[in-house]
């Protein structure tokens, strides 16, 4: 699929992160169960990587597993674990040759043996490629994440005046990536629901209704469409960011 003509290819955002939502619903209205959704929702996370790889983005984060979702059935945590597993095993070696680097952020001691082995494979696997690079948040919580950071400083004996937004980063599971410049959500929901709260700060958010498992390469350029058509002011004035364009 060409990159449509209304994306400017020299503004796409360097990093964008994305709420996976609505595979429940979906599988719903197709008269499925849940996990039908889920196994729906990677030929989702495929297109959104293939559509972010062609544009020149360099980092996409997944929002796959959240703290909260260890609360599900356990028939759905277990079906959740064993799709990530079979994902992984079945895509590595097309995610390798396309120049994917796998990385993965969260209380990732927590996933099942065998989900952390094949990613652990994966991530070093993977671990020189340089076309981009795809993040999993697995069971991931931004609070767990900041609370760790905290903790993290206080075990470095880090001095109260030390701490500014530098330290902070450097602290926190996504120390190697920059921000994200735009955050995707489908499914209607328009909340953050505690994903990446430090790291979003100025991030555009992006809500559409589309259902993860529908969300498809052209939903994922729309967003960047969109995207590039909002003023990024950074508290700034609109003059200001005109003449420093100029
Ligand atoms: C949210 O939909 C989705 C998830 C909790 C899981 C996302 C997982 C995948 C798309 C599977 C494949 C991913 C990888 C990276 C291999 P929901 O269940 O909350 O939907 P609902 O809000 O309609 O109930």
């Amino acid at each position: 699929m060409a990159i449509p003509s209304n994306i400017n290819p020299e503004k796409v955002p360097n990093h964008v992160a994305i709420i996976m939502d609505g595979n429940g619903r979906w599988a719903k209205s197709q008269g499925q169960d849940r996990i039908y959704g889920h196994l729906s929702g990677v030929r989702s996370v495929r297109e959104s990587l293939e559509a972010a790889r062609e544009l020149g983005v360099k980092y996409l984060t997944l929002y796959a597993f959240s703290t909260e979702n260890w609360n599900r059935p356990k028939e759905e945590v277990a079906a959740l674990m064993d799709l990530l597993v079979k994902t992984i095993v079945g895509e590595i070696d097309e995610l390798d040759a396309n120049g994917v680097r796998l990385e993965a952020i969260g209380d990732l001691e927590h996933l099942p043996e065998s989900c952390k082995k094949e990613l652990q494979g994966g991530i070093e696997r993977t671990k020189n490629n340089q076309e981009i690079t795809l993040i999993l948040a697995l069971s991931y919580s931004s609070r767990w994440e900041i609370i760790e950071a905290i903790k993290g400083m206080i075990n470095s004996g880090v001095k109260a005046e030390e701490v500014n937004e530098e330290l902070i980063h450097n602290y926190l599971s996504t120390h190697d990536f920059p921000d994200p410049e735009l955050m995707i959500r489908t499914s209607g929901e328009q909340r953050i629901s505690n994903f990446l709260l430090w790291q979003l700060a100025y991030s555009e958010l992006y809500f559409t209704d589309t259902f993860w498992p529908e969300f498809r390469k052209n939903d994922f350029f729309e967003a960047i469409a969109e995207f590039q058509s909002r003023e990024r002011r950074f508290g700034k004035t609109s003059e200001q960011i005109i003449l420093k364009d100029k």
